[in-house]
């Protein structure tokens, strides 16, 4: 099968590299893709975003499947132009990639689907000082302030500080977006990525994303520092309970809605004293979880993808995992995540192998791979417990250079120790 993904980012290098060793991908193309992904697949120069480029790039190279990874294209309707040129395509519409692109829209699905989640106050621009101060006593400490828009991740600021809570509200209307103030949710994160067709949910691994900058969960907020998969003090049923009570009903009412749901829904939740209830939804695979995640798959995810595609996932044999544990360690550019600094020389080992070292944010200035994003690699380990894939992704973190680059050394290290609790299981 002849396929095209679209994105340039460590996710994307991760499901290159699943497709890559998959025997139903035959020819694999990316665009635009990074150094990484051009080991395994060939590179185009073409704006991910740009739906008439993409469209005649898919022709051009008459492609049975095209995946698309970050959620910008998706937003932008690169999935709608693909699916109108005929191309069978891993990707939500543009209407429901709303569930990402807009926080207040994916509350008013949630409240018609009785799907558990934060309380929420939008505030706009025109919204008066009194009504600010007010939403910020109803809903903190601690404070939950979102940016109704995309930001990868970023947009959002949980502090139990007063002043950096408005700061951040006034930060995100002055931008002309508006906030989102929401309750704070007990309980540790999962990650659940479900491939969705219409009704049909089949769940991948859960995973757990480790999102402050520094250890013991300090600094800023950033796109994820570190994941593991899967979750040791998940209770048993905890996916099916998820899928459940969130992605099923979720998928349901976006059919109702007249906007099926066809892709990758991850569903962000926090497993509080209340059970699973939601933090976010994604409308694209999550990074880096999606890179320990993938790597523990067996089945085809070529075959996968392309079910999802073409209506047909209720038909493909389960999904078969590694019985093993993944986790991933970002390498981060100095300055991540408020200025990276970039184009600083990348060496070490395991740099050309995806098991190894997965590109996050990189690019070739003539020979040599240089830094060129904020998350620079996602380093890669796996062990039959979760304290061997920790020790092999440290083990190869050990062995890169980036100048003034940092990591996070406590990835999973609460899991590990049988430190993550859930407040009280339902
Ligand atoms: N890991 C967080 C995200 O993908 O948004």
């Amino acid at each position: 099968m002849k396929t095209l993904v679209l994105g340039s980012g460590g996710r994307e290098h991760a499901l290159v590299a699943a497709l890559h060793r998959d025997a139903h991908t035959t020819d694999l193309h990316c665009a635009p893709g990074n150094p990484g992904i051009a080991q395994l697949a060939t590179c185009h120069a073409v704006d991910a975003t740009d739906a008439t480029a993409v469209v005649a790039l898919a022709k051009e190279l008459g492609v049975e499947l095209a995946v698309i990874g970050p959620e910008a294209p998706l937003v932008a309707g690169v999935s709608d132009a693909l699916r109108e040129a005929g191309i069978a395509v891993f990707g939500p519409s543009q209407a429901a990639a709303r569930l990402e692109g807009s926080k207040a829209f994916a509350k008013e699905v949630m409240e018609a689907a009785g799907v558990p989640t934060a309380r929420a106050q939008a505030l706009h621009v025109d919204t008066r000082e009194e009504d600010i101060e007010a939403a910020l006593d109803a809903f903190g400490p601690t404070y939950v302030v979102k940016d109704d828009g995309l930001a990868g991740g970023k947009g959002v600021v949980v502090t139990p500080d007063r002043g950096q809570a408005r700061a951040h509200v006034d930060a995100v209307l002055a931008a002309g977006n508006p906030v989102l103030l929401e309750s704070f949710l007990d309980g540790p994160e999962v990650s659940l990525f479900c491939l969705v067709d219409g009704t049909t949910v089949v769940p991948l691994l859960p995973a757990q994303d480790h999102k402050r900058a520094y250890d013991n969960d300090e600094g800023p907020n950033t796109g994820g520092m570190g994941a593991y998969t899967p979750l040791p003090w998940l209770p048993e049923g905890g996916v099916e309970r998820i899928v459940r009570e969130i992605a099923q009903p979720v998928a349901e009412e976006m059919v109702r809605r007249g906007t099926p749901y066809q892709g990758l829904l991850y569903v962000g939740a926090a497993w509080g004293s209340a059970g699973p209830q939601v933090v976010e939804f994604n409308a694209r695979f999550g990074d880096p979880e999606t890179q320990p995640v993938l790597s523990l798959l067996r089945s085809s995810l070529g075959q996968a993808l392309h079910a999802v595609a073409t209506g047909t996932l209720s038909e493909i044999p389960a999904l078969e995992w590694e019985d093993a544990f993944a986790a991933t360690v970002v390498v981060a550019a100095e300055g991540y995540p408020e200025s990276p600094r970039k184009g600083d020389p990348i060496s070490g080992e395991g740099l050309n192998d995806a098991s190894q070292a997965i590109h996050a944010g990189t690019k070739l200035d003539g020979e040599q791979l240089v830094s060129a994003g904020g998350r620079v690699l996602s380093v890669m380990g796996k062990g039959k417990t979760l304290q061997d894939a920790l020790a092999a992704a440290y083990e190869r973190v050990d062995r890169i250079n980036l100048p003034g680059s940092f990591v996070r050394r406590d990835i999973g290290a609460k899991a590990a120790r049988g430190e993550v609790h859930i407040p009280s299981v339902q």
